[in-house]
Order: C-alpha cells, then structure tokens, then sequence
C-alpha cells in the first residue's frame, strides 16, 4: 500500500513531459492482444502486442527496419512478430530471427534488429512503457482519470515520397487500357494523374481530349504521355506462346510502391544480379533450377520471364496506370511457352493474380520513399535499390533540373 504522497508521486510520473524518461500508461491491459497496437510513451510511438495468447505484452519500435512498413500490419506467428511486407519476423527483444529470402540458415545482421523500450509492465489494467532507463523500477499504481497519451504520428521518411500523382510522372508513357477495349468509332473515359481523358479511335487513329503529348498503340494497351516523355520503354513485346491479359484490378497501393513490392524476389537462395540500362535495370537469377530475368523500365513498367526446369516458360508484363493519389489500375498479362495447355494458362493467370492479391493491402499508402538511406538493405534487396535510382533519374530528367542533394542520397545508397 502506498501513502497518499505516493500516489500524488505516481501521477507525476504517469504524466512526465514528452520525450522526458519515466513510466507511460499506453493501453488497457484488455485491449493488447495479438495484432499490433500503435500506442504513445514518452511522445514516441510504439507497438504493443502479446506474442503468446494472454502471455506478457511486448513493446517494440513501429516500424520494420526493412522498408520501414509499419508494424500495425504484421502478425503473430510462433510467438514472433512477422512484418506483412516480405516476411521478417522478430522476437520480444526486438533482434530479427529471421529473413526469408535469406533462406532458413541465414543470421540476420544486428542492424534488422528492432529497438525496444527499456520496459514494459502491466499494472492496475494498465500497460505500462518505459522507454529508457528509470529510477523506477515498477510503474506506479493507475489513479482514477489515468488515460494512455495520445498516439504520435509515425515519423515521416527523410527524403522524397513519390506519390501517384506527382508532377514529373507528366512526362512519362503510361498505359491507360488494354487496346481492344477501344473500337472503331468507340470512345473510352479514362483516369490517369488525377485528371480524366476520352479516348476516340477514327480511322485507326487514337487521339484524347483534352489532349496530351503522346497517345500510342503498344504492347496490346493504349499509352498516353501526357507532357513530351523522357525516359525509356520495356522492349517491345515478343511473348511466347499463348498469352492472356488478367481483368485490370484498382488498388488502393501506389504504383511505384506496388511496383517496389514486387521487386522483391521472395525466395530463399535468390542470387541477383542487377544491371542498369537506360530507364531502369535488367536482373537475373536462378533458384533452385528456376532461370528468371526482370526488365523493369521506370516509372511503372516491368516484365519478368521464368524458365522453369521442365523447360516451361512463363511471362508477366505488369504495366501500371497511376489513376489519383489512392488508386492505381493494375493491367496483367501472362504468357506460357514449352506445351501449355488452355487450362494451365488460366492456372497460371490465377497464380499471378493471387500473387499481385497478397501483395497488397499492408502497404503504405502515401508513396514509396526514394531515399533509401534510413532503411535496412540486404544483397536480395539490390532490384528494389535500382529501382529507386531509375525513379530518381526519371524525376530528374523530368524536372529538367540539376541533382538536388536529396538525389544524390538516392544514388549514394
Ligand atoms: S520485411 Fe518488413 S518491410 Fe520488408
């Protein structure tokens, strides 16, 4: 039992200045369980979760030190915490136990540890944070009118976010829809940067209005520019075999960090190797007999052919269309060589489809951070790196300005 100048002691310290040291009531016992809550201590936002059904509650710093996706979308797996994005997972200390495309022997380096506070207790209902050492030991007891602290926002990256609808993307092709959606002497609305366009097809000619720069036939899809575009395009598309093009999906995800997810090649034992060309980058691979070779053409173009060790060839063209600032129309088309059979093909456009389908969801929001520098980089992460830096040199060439510092980050990363 304590005295009453205890407890006046304890609100002092349920209550210390942001950033000051000291314990932080942060949630409800009741309400931490297995997802991921995003709480306040000390002005510093948290995870709190319980890695065990009704064991003790874990703090850890919010977002993954991969890419920096917030915990809030990561799940409990095995009494770990598994990040939604490519599957890192972290023990109640905070040290990284395991990365997924590093295969299951691979040791983690310290830097994908995450950080943890100095404690956390529960107490009178009460989880308790305190984020650096304290004289303390045990939070103080919770008093009537105890409340957890507002929720800091997360911290934003250090450098430039590209967005769906930034202005540089302007001087880019980008496609808008699949070429037999428009017919002789149809028209098509489509969306494209935040602005809306019609698309005529006269004579075989295609134009939009109000019109743009550059309206072209290529690929199957319809490509509008809508200022004179830089940068480079996939080479033109010569797919074997039967080819078949998925319904266009709407995301929510922007395209560039769609497109960054699905860089990453997924699989243990993945050897990449990264070479830039104009406009974007080539990579090659191979896995466990699996040939693969990447294209990838920025801002939102990607084409990855697979040959299996049955000597099957599978292809993805991905073509992404930058609607608004929250929505990105995904255009898929997969082909099949070697002796694929129609059923096998629509397999294998259901296969694509599931795997766009995972991708998304737990992705950030606002746009993919073109500095690289405050995340975690492993040798399988080297085609997302690329892909920074051929967005980098779009939106420079594009600006038409000199590299600002804030580029030479991204190139130096
Ligand atoms: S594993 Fe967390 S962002 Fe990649």
């Amino acid at each position: 039992m304590r005295s009453d100048g205890a407890v006046a002691s304890s609100r002092a310290l349920s209550r210390p200045s942001p950033g000051g040291t000291g314990w932080f009531p942060v949630a409800r016992a009741a309400d931490v369980g297995g997802t991921p809550l995003l709480v306040g201590a000390g002005g510093r936002p948290w995870v709190v979760v319980r890695l065990r059904p009704g064991g003790e509650v874990t703090a850890l710093s919010p977002h993954c030190p991969h890419r920096l996706l917030p915990l809030t979308s990561a799940t409990v797996v095995g009494g770990d915490l598994r990040c939604a994005g490519h599957g890192w997972t972290f023990a109640a200390d905070g040290r990284c136990r395991g990365v997924p495309a590093l295969g299951p022997d691979a040791v983690p380096p310290p830097r994908a540890d995450l950080s943890a506070p100095w404690a956390v207790e529960e107490r009178d209902g009460w989880v308790w944070v305190a984020p650096d050492r304290t004289l303390h030991h045990r939070p103080p007891r919770a008093v009537a009118g105890t409340t957890a602290e507002p929720v800091p926002a997360l911290p934003a990256p250090s450098g430039p976010v590209l967005g769906n609808v930034a202005p540089a993307l302007g001087r880019a092709w980008h496609p808008v829809a699949r070429a037999d959606a428009l017919e002789e002497g149809g028209w098509l609305s489509v969306r494209l940067l935040g602005a809306t366009r019609t698309l005529q097809r006269r004579g075989g000619v295609v134009t939009a209005e109000p019109p743009v720069a550059g309206v072209r036939e290529r690929d199957g899809a319809l490509w509008l520019a809508p200022e004179p575009p830089c940068g480079t395009d996939l080479p033109a598309e010569v797919f074997p075999g039967r080819t078949q093009w998925l319904p266009a999906v709407r995301t929510g995800t922007p395209a560039a960090v769609l497109m960054d997810a699905v860089l990453d090649p997924g699989a243990p034992g993945v050897v990449a190797e990264v070479v830039p060309v104009a406009g974007g980058c080539t990579a090659r691979w191979a896995d466990g007999g699996r040939q693969v070779v990447v294209h990838l053409r920025a801002p939102f173009q990607l084409r990855r052919d697979e040959t299996l060790p049955d000597g099957t060839t599978r292809s993805l063209l991905l073509l992404l269309q930058p609607e608004d600032a929250d929505s990105t129309l995904v255009h898929a088309r997969v082909a099949l060589g070697g002796r694929p059979g129609r059923v096998q093909l629509a397999a294998e456009a259901q296969r694509v489809g599931a795997e766009l389908e995972a991708l998304d969801g737990a992705l950030p929001v606002t746009g993919l951070p073109l500095t690289p520098r405050d995340e975690v980089h492993l040798p399988t992460d080297r085609l997302g790196v690329a892909y920074r830096h051929a967005l980098a040199d779009l939106l420079v060439t594009a600006r038409g300005t000199a590299r600002t510092e804030e580029d030479d980050d991204v190139a130096a990363a």
